[in-house]
């Protein structure tokens, strides 16, 4: 086979084989074809688009390209969650402790915040002595043990899905709707769950800015589950706001401490609440969607989810006291609340441009390995649809960097817009997929 042909015959818009899809990935994983033929490949991904067909190959390719995980000596039905992600989204710490309680298996391979979007792995590390990577066998043991274990994605699952992730993010050629289901699907299939439940944010703190692209990559996800038999659910949730009020990880390790204590807050709350009880529901322990969702309330409100929460610490080397104290956690040393130029009502908060505030002050990474700061972020103290008066702080910044702070003020300030009557607030689920 000839790379020249395959990127000519995409070009021109001809389905590949599955034959040529599995020699592109594996030459491309072995370093036998350049990026600069890749990338041209990926264009014309970009532009001519993929069958079902050919998405599916791709995601058994990348899949296929490293480890497949073997979780089949773990007893039940193990699930897996995945957002496609989003700001202030700190579900999977309130899900996977949850849904484990219940009985169900969380076996969990989570990755770190990268641009404005946050990642379970880099919240975790904010917790005093966690060990976020875990060999396989510690993985599997972990599971057996306490039905839930979380682990960074390691080189060795998906391969070439790194590869190519890097590739497209300097040549845009993320925002295609093919690669990316491939892209998480690869990973999910490779790290081994049987059933899998995805987060689909849409808006404009999201890749998916509209509905109906979200429905298309949920549509697409959910049938490459299907064609390799791994059920597979998605939900479409807004992003038209951050999700939770804390952005930035010690902050949102607390928010989460929150949730699982049985308060909270109502947005995210109500998120982990519907897609806990699908979790449930594909774990054999619900019924249905009603009866999951009377589980998981009862396991937040009976703290056996937040218990679980304090094992899955202490099993993953961490200071499970932080439960109790959660000044423990890293602190920021300066705290400062932006305040409300005017009058009105908050018409939206641009949840991206809150993410790279956030980063700004450290939370978050502007290029691949750089070191963050755990204490940093913001707290968000208005809601889309919510009267606010001049001089109300609209949020409260915390860092260790005071000269970020005039920035980082005037970025908050003009994520949020307002308008003179009063604004619905935004609907949160958007759609199911299954
Ligand atoms: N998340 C992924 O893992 N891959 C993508 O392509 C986009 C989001
Ligand atoms: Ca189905």
């Amino acid at each position: 086979m000839h790379i020249v042909d395959i990127i000519a015959k995409k070009r021109d818009g001809i389905e590949l084989s599955q034959s040529e899809i599995d020699w592109l990935i594996k030459s491309y994983t072995s370093d036998a074809i350049p990026d600069y033929q890749m990338a041209a490949w990926l264009m014309a991904v970009f532009f001519r688009g993929m069958s079902d067909t050919e998405t599916a190959a791709l995601t058994m390719a990348m899949a296929a390209s490293g480890d497949m995980v073997d979780l089949s000596q773990v007893p039940g039905v193990k699930v897996d969650k995945h957002s496609t992600g989003g700001v202030g989204d700190t579900t999977t710490l309130v899900l996977a402790p949850t849904v484990a309680a219940a009985g169900v298996p969380v076996a969990k391979m989570s990755g770190r915040g990268l641009g404005f979007t946050g990642g379970t792995i880099d919240k975790l590390e904010a917790i005093p002595g966690f060990k976020v990577a875990l060999e396989c066998n510690e993985f599997i043991a972990n599971l057996q043990r306490h039905n839930m274990a979380i682990t960074g994605q390691t080189a060795s699952v998906a391969p070439a899905d790194g590869k190519l992730y890097s590739l497209r993010d300097v040549t845009a050629t993320v925002e295609s709707i093919p690669l990316i289901a491939s892209s998480i699907m690869s990973k999910k299939i490779a790290s081994g769950a049987d059933k899998i439940i995805l987060d689909v944010k849409v808006g404009n703190g999201a890749f998916m800015k509209s509905r109906e692209d979200a429905i298309k990559l949920a549509e697409t996800m959910v049938r490459i589950g299907q064609l390799v038999d791994r059920e597979t659910v998605a939900i479409l949730t807004s992003m038209e706001q951050p999700l939770g009020m804390a952005i930035g990880n010690s902050l949102e390790i607390k928010e989460a401490i929150e949730i699982l204590q049985g308060r909270g807050e109502p947005l995210l709350k109500e998120v982990c609440l519907t897609i806990g009880s699908y979790m449930l529901t594909l774990g054999g322990k619900a019924q249905n969607y009603e009866d999951g969702r009377r589980q998981f309330t009862a396991l937040l409100d009976t703290r056996q989810a937040l218990a679980k929460f304090g094992e899955f610490i202490e099993a993953q080397g961490g200071d499970s006291s932080i439960l109790q104290d959660t000044t423990k956690l890293p602190q920021a040393q300066f705290i400062q609340e932006v305040y409300s130029g005017r009058s009105g009502y908050v018409a939206a908060i641009k949840a991206a441009q809150i993410g790279y505030a956030a980063m700004r002050l450290g939370a978050g990474r502007e290029y691949k390995g750089q070191t963050i700061d755990l204490s940093a972020g913001i707290v968000m103290q208005c809601r889309v649809g919510q009267a606010v008066q001049k001089g109300q702080a609209l949020a409260v910044i915390y860092t260790n960097d005071k000269s970020k702070i005039t920035e980082v003020d005037f970025l908050i300030r003009q994520a949020i817009l307002f308008a003179d009557k009063p604004v619905p607030s935004p609907p949160l689920i958007l759609g199911i997929v299954d």
